[in-house]
């Protein structure tokens, strides 16, 4: 087991409201994950399940109004960030933490060139020259797998495929070493060849620099091919997390049972894929008791009132359902 000291990222019962006309929206409601050093985990989930919200409150970059920091803590290397000075949070980021967005376009500023981005990305945090900047700049365009890099550090964002831009984006993510990078569905954009070329570029780097991701994505193929560890969120918390063999092989909850029922796999090739019956309640109006009740095929009377809490299979296989862990005591 892993010590304590390894431990990167860790968030803690985050909660993240909006508030707008009407109840409030508890977009994030009391999500809590790990992540150490060297690390890959995925957090998946459908689509408005509060994934994008949790990293941009890890990242500070969450606008405050509309939204609300409501609770809880975020520790990144045993430093409390909801404490820090905004100096400091910015100082960290993209230095020791590093953030990849979904669409590159909107995060990559048209009118300058990737070197120019990349390069000051690395003189806003490091005493070093623009020349040696952008020798640096060169060589990470280098190790993304950008072809003809000299060429390519003068080319404007537009000039790039969307393939060659999201590695641009990795490439200014590590431009000072990152002790944690999140990916934020940085391939869901692109065709299924380039997708698993990034994936497996992000493999590598993580391996050459010991780096911890947080790879975010609603994609369980994706989890499959690059995860150590998997936290599954629904409407704004984690109901299930373990080791990707555990998840896969021996999914608890009913929830990401479901989410591999609807993925496609060979045997399956052929049949119509199974897809989850309604839709993620909105974060303003949740259900009572489990949040999945309503869509769950092994709903119990007592899951309407109660939410369950977590229930240990061991080895760090952990599922807020008690359905099975209930099956098996009795088969004990
Ligand atoms: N600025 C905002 N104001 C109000 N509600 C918001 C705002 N940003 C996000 N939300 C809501 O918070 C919830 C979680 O959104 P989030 O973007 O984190 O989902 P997600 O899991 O990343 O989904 P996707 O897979 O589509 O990216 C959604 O219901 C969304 O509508
Ligand atoms: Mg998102």
């Amino acid at each position: 087991m892993a010590s304590s000291n390894d431990i990167v990222l860790q968030v803690d019962d985050l909660q993240v409201h909006f508030h707008g006309e009407g109840p409030v929206s508890r977009a994030v409601d009391g999500a809590t994950f790990t992540i150490r050093e060297a690390e890959t985990v995925c957090i998946v989930g459908e689509s408005g399940c509060g994934k994008t919200v949790t990293a941009l409150a890890v990242m500070g970059l969450l606008s405050q109004p509309p939204a609300r920091l409501a609770g809880g803590r975020i520790f990144f290397q045993g430093q409390s960030l909801l404490d820090m000075a905004p100096a400091e949070l910015r100082a960290l980021r993209g230095k020791r933490m590093a953030m990849v967005f979904q669409e590159p376009m909107t995060s990559l500023n048209p009118v300058f060139t990737i070197g120019n981005q990349i390069g000051e990305a690395i003189l806003v945090h490091e005493d070093v020259a623009v020349s040696e900047a952008r020798r640096r700049t060169i060589q990470l365009l280098a190790d993304v797998g950008i072809a003809d890099p000299e060429k390519r550090v003068d080319d404007y964002p537009h000039q790039l495929s969307g393939g060659q831009r999201q590695r641009a984006m990795i490439a200014m993510a590590l431009a000072c070493g990152p002790t944690l990078m999140i990916a934020d569905e940085p391939t869901t954009a692109l065709d299924v060849t380039v997708q698993a070329q990034i994936l497996q570029l992000l493999r590598h780097l993580q391996q050459r620099n010991r780096m911890a991701i947080q790879y975010i994505t609603h994609d369980l193929g994706v989890v499959a091919a690059i995860a150590d560890r998997v936290y599954v969120m629904y409407a704004g918390l984690i109901i299930e997390q373990g080791t990707t063999d555990h998840i896969f092989k021996n999914p608890r909850h009913p929830y990401t049972m479901a989410l591999l029922d609807s993925l496609p796999t060979r045997e399956k090739r052929g049949r119509r894929l199974y897809s989850i019956p309604g839709s993620v309640p909105h974060p303003a109006y949740k259900p009572s008791g489990c949040p999945f009740h309503p869509r769950c095929p092994h709903r119990r009377p007592s899951c309407i009132e109660r939410f369950p809490d977590m229930c240990d299979y061991g080895e760090g296989h952990l599922a807020r359902c008690p359905i099975l862990f209930g099956m098996e005591k009795d088969q004990a």
